[in-house]
């Protein structure tokens, strides 16, 4: 039973974290793991408040600078309040987005310079970091038509209305990290079937995290 382990899965639109996510909560909790469902932006009552602002696009206005400064705000206030008392206690956490998409999505493809980034980081979690980062990969025509079809007849998000260039761009981005963070990060192909990728997922939880499943100790790793 894999006990206080934090999980983020990360990946372009219509990759299909949600679905995933589910699909991996549900084999956790059958093995007997408790287990914390979260998303970011939000997560935690302050964090969730800061989500409406940033995904409306009111923020937008303010500079990428500022934008990054909420996400980052809103990192802060799920971490402290959600993620570390569910590792506390022995939870597993799986966590829809995290740190990897600031990095992405207003650092790698955005206007963000390295150095404020880092400094983001550093104010909003310092060294605390995911035991295991699954990068669902899905070619972003794929995965942007999957999340229209998902949406219906609903807008699009500040995020998602960006053009078809941008979303290769962060599919590059979120593939540079894994090769950047081999031991955090793994990368499962998004595309096809829903079973084949949970069972990819699985087998990366199984193999990644067997190591954090016998330590006594969750949080001092
Ligand atoms: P959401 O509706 O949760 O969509 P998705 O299914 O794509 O996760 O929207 C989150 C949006 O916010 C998504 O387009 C990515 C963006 N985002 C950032 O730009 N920076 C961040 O740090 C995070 C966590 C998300």
């Amino acid at each position: 039973m894999l006990k206080g382990a934090f999980i983020t899965f990360e990946g372009g639109e219509g990759a299909g974290k949600s679905t995933q996510i589910a699909r991996l909560a549900e084999w956790l909790r059958a093995d007997g793991s408790e287990v914390v469902v979260t998303r970011e932006p939000g997560g935690s009552a302050g964090a969730e408040a800061v989500r409406h602002v940033l995904l409306s696009g009111a923020a937008e206005p303010l500079g990428p600078e500022m934008e990054a400064a909420l996400f980052a705000a809103a990192r802060a206030d799920h971490v402290q309040e959600v993620i570390r008392p569910a590792l506390q206690r022995g939870a597993v956490v799986l966590s829809d987005r995290f740190l990897d998409s600031t990095r992405v999505y207003q650092g790698g493809t955005g206007a963000l310079s390295e150095q404020l980034l880092r400094a983001l980081e550093r104010v909003a979690i310092d060294d605390f970091s995911p035991d295991l980062t699954i990068i669902l990969d899905i070619d972003p025509e794929e995965g942007l038509a999957r999340a229209q079809a998902r949406r219906g007849e609903g807008q699009a998000d500040r995020f998602e209305k960006e053009a078809l260039a941008v979303h290769g761009r962060r599919r590059r981005a979120f593939l540079a990290i894994a090769k950047a963070e081999p031991e955090r990060c793994v990368v499962v192909d998004a595309t096809g079937d829903a079973d084949r990728v949970a069972a990819a997922v699985r087998r990366a939880v199984t193999r990644r995290l067997e190591l954090i499943a016998f330590d006594a100790a969750p949080g001092v790793r």
